[in-house]
């Protein structure tokens, strides 16, 4: 198993009588992609920042390869998402003034796995791969389309080799012709890889990219009338 949960409860310290996420049992087989559904304000992101680390599980039991999260410290557990884990943020959170290679480079520095002299070979062997064209590839990332920065912000999430793929509503902000041609991308490279991967969004129409489509209602006990 990629992921398993069991009893994982949260709620966030501020707000400590109003939990957002209550899942007896949710797992993901490697291998798999699923796609996650829900409105907002369900806990999607909630989900995902717990499953990388950036959030401790309040209660409950969080595996991930084979470790357990919810017994890490918050160091501990960065580590391990810079080894094994991918993320793509809703909105990037690529360093607006680095330029595509060396946004890459920062996250492949982060990881411990990564052999130095490879990297550059890398990079540059997955822009290739997500079609960006090398006159791009100095630019700083706020000058470049949104589009374009997806791509990076796709190569940055793979540039580790990680197991598992986390990928957080990262079409929202595309038209449809960009948004078909970036699943297409997606899939593509997470299928060829064997990556395992949990997308999560409100927008039900991308479900027909995926074989396993999941209610996050059907999973989380919270409902979100609070
Ligand atoms: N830092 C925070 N402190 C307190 N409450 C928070 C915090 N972040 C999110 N919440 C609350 O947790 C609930 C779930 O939020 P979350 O961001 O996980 O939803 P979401 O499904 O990702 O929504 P969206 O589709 O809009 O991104 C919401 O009620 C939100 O108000
Ligand atoms: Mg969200």
């Amino acid at each position: 198993m990629v992921i398993t949960l069991s009893n994982v409860s949260f709620s966030y310290p501020e707000d400590p009588k109003r939990p957002v996420l209550d899942i007896p049992s949710w797992s993901l087989s490697k291998g798999e992609q699923v796609f996650v559904h829900g409105p907002s304000g369900g806990g999607k992101s909630t989900l995902l920042n717990i499953l990388s680390g950036l959030l401790a599980s309040t209660e409950g039991q969080v595996t991930i390869l084979g470790q357990r999260l919810d017994k890490m410290s918050s160091r501990q557990r960065d580590r391990f998402r810079a080894n094994h884990i991918g993320y793509v943020f809703q909105q990037f959170n690529l360093i607006p003034y680095l330029n595509a290679v060396d946004n890459i480079r920062l996250a492949s520095q982060f990881s411990q796995t990564k052999k130095v002299s490879l990297v550059e070979q890398e990079i540059q062997q997955l822009l290739i791969t997500l079609n960006m064209a090398q006159k791009d590839w100095q630019t700083p990332a706020r000058n470049l389309s949104i589009g374009q920065q997806q791509r990076i912000a796709i190569a940055r999430a793979l540039i580790n080799k990680p197991q598992l793929l986390i990928a957080d509503e990262p079409t929202s902000s595309l038209d449809k012709v960009n948004r078909d041609a970036f699943m297409t991308l997606l899939m593509s490279i997470v299928g060829d890889n064997d990556i395992s991967l949990l997308f999560v969004s409100h927008d039900l129409s991308l479900a027909s990219y995926f074989n396993r489509v999941d209610a996050l209602s059907d999973i989380n006990r919270i409902k979100e009338e609070h």
